[in-house]
Parts: structure tokens; sequence; C-alpha cells
């Protein structure tokens, strides 16, 4: 597709971006259903954040993903929010609709498509450990049709969740919750880029469902102690995925081919893009 005056630009902000996989699928994406847009990552200082998005609306920048640290500061910049977003309090993704900027938030639903690949979610026992930006939208999403229980380290954090009709408890319960569920979350930032899980693999038993919304690495120390219980495991890069399959929808109308999305991402995780 070549770049020209029709050209549409979006993009991503964030600090950092470089790595981020989004422009790769994204533009993928774009190429793929024959759009004339483009996708970028921006990278904005905290400080800067209000002149980007004022920036971003006089520009007609059509559509942008927002990621840490902004996804909470940014709601205050926006022209309208979606429900979910003002729920979850924070927003990954924001429309220019007819020179309106419009924030929602797709983190959540994402897990719950990654999560319904592989199991039934409605009716469905949840535990999601972490109540940080994932985990709250996570836990706003699957409430809807699941019972769920967060468990945080910091225990105001997860208490806090109850508005959202979830039990809030301290991560120390998780032997006693974790016999309790049908589906355990990592939402935690544990086993980024380390050897280490959340959960003693002593915990772990064939009929849970496990899924961690680290992709680095792909196959974390939590999801490899659960395959070799025996679990059903779904990966984070599924979330990343679907999450960003719900932004290009939101943005353009079009359903896309995860398996497709996820091609893309992979070989990007492995520095071949
Ligand atoms: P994100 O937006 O990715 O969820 P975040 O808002 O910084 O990131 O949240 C990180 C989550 O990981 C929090 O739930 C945090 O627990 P606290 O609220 O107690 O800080 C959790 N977390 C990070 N490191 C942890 C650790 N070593 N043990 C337990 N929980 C941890």
């Amino acid at each position: 597709m070549d770049i020209n005056a029709k050209t549409k630009v979006y993009g991503l902000i964030g600090k950092p971006v470089r790595h981020s996989l989004s422009p790769i699928m994204h533009n993928a994406l774009f190429e793929k259903y024959n759009i004339n847009a483009v996708y970028l990552a921006f990278e904005v200082e905290l400080g800067r954040l209000r002149d980007a998005i004022m920036g971003a609306k006089a520009l007609g920048i059509m559509g942008l993903n927002v990621t840490m640290p902004h996804k909470v500061e940014v709601t205050k910049f926006l022209d309208e929010l979606s429900d979910e977003a003002r729920e979850i309090g924070s927003v990954n993704t924001i429309a220019n609709e007819d020179g309106r900027l419009v924030g929602y938030n797709t983190d959540g639903i994402g897990a719950r498509k990654a999560l319904e690949r592989v199991t039934e979610v409605e009716g469905s026992k949840v535990l999601i450990l972490g109540a940080g930006g994932a985990g709250r939208a996570i836990a706003y999403e699957l409430s809807k049709v699941a019972e769920v229980v967060v468990l945080n380290r910091t225990l105001e954090k997860a208490k806090e969740l109850e508005k959202f009709g979830v039990k809030g408890d301290s991560l120390e319960e998780l032997p006693y919750y974790i016999e309790w569920a049908d589906i355990l979350i990592n939402a935690t930032s544990v086993g980024m880029g380390e050897e280490r899980s959340i959960v003693p693999k002593n915990l772990l038993r064939p009929s849970l469902v496990v899924m961690d919304i680290v992709y680095k690495p792909l196959l974390t120390r939590l999801l490899r102690d659960a395959r070799s219980m025996g679990c059903v495991t779904v990966d984070g890069l599924w979330m990343l995925v679907y999450q960003g399959a719900e932004s290009f929808k939101i943005w353009t109308g079009v359903e896309v081919d995860v398996e497709f999305m996820r091609r893309v991402a992979l070989e990007g995780l492995r520095g071949g893009r």
C-alpha cells in the first residue's frame, strides 16, 4: 500500500513503546484488508500527554492505542468515555469519531475472547491474581458472566474492585481460592522476563484452566508448570491479539483474522520483523 495524501494515521502512545508488537500487527492488518492507513509508535512523556492528545486531535489522527504509563491519566483529556472505560478507569483505545476523541478499553474483552478459545467462561468460577490495570479490566468484563474473585498483594486494591460485584481478598489466600476456581488468571507482572511464578506448582491440578497475561516469555514459568500438571493453558499473546483485534474493529469495523494476527505477533516476538 502506497502512502499518499489520503493515508490515515493511527498509533500507539506510551513510554517505552519501542518494543511494542502493536505497530507490526496493525500495519499487517491494514495491508491485508487494503486500508490506506499507517500505525506508528509515539513515545510520549508523562508531562506531555495532554499536548499529545490535543495534537492528535488537531492533526486528525484517527485512532490511538494507549499503554503504560498513560492509560489512567488519558481519561481526563478525552471528549467521551465508553461505559467500560469509565467503570475501569482506564483507556487502551481512542477512536476519533467525527473529530471527537472517544476512549474505550479492550483489555477485558481481549482476555475473555482469549479464554473462550479453550473454555466456557459463562457461569464459571474465575480467580484473578492482580488488581492493577489489567486485573481491573479483566475483573470488570468477566464479572458480567462469571463468578470472580480477585486476589492482590495489596489488599485495598482488591477490595476496591468489589464495586464490580466481585470478591476481593489478599494474595495470601491463594491456596484456599485455587481449590474453588475453574479458571486461574495471572494478571500481575510476575513472570515477565523472569523465571518465576506467582503460583506454587503443587497448588495446580489438571482440571484448572490457566491463563497468563504475560507474553515475554511466551511460555512463562506458570504456564510451563500448568502444562506439566495437565492443565489447559492460554498464553498472554492471545490476549494481546484479541485486544488489538477489538481496537481494530472499533476503528475500521473489520472483524479480523486472529490466526493471521497471531502469526504476525509471533514473528515480531521472535525478532523476525
Ligand atoms: P498492569 O497495568 O500491567 O496491571 P500495574 O497496574 O502496575 O500493571 O499492576 C501490577 C500488578 O502486579 C499489581 O496487582 C501488583 O500488585 P500490588 O497492587 O500489590 O502492587 C502485582 N505485582 C507486581 N509484582 C508483584 C509481586 N512480586 N508479587 C505479587 N504481586 C505483584
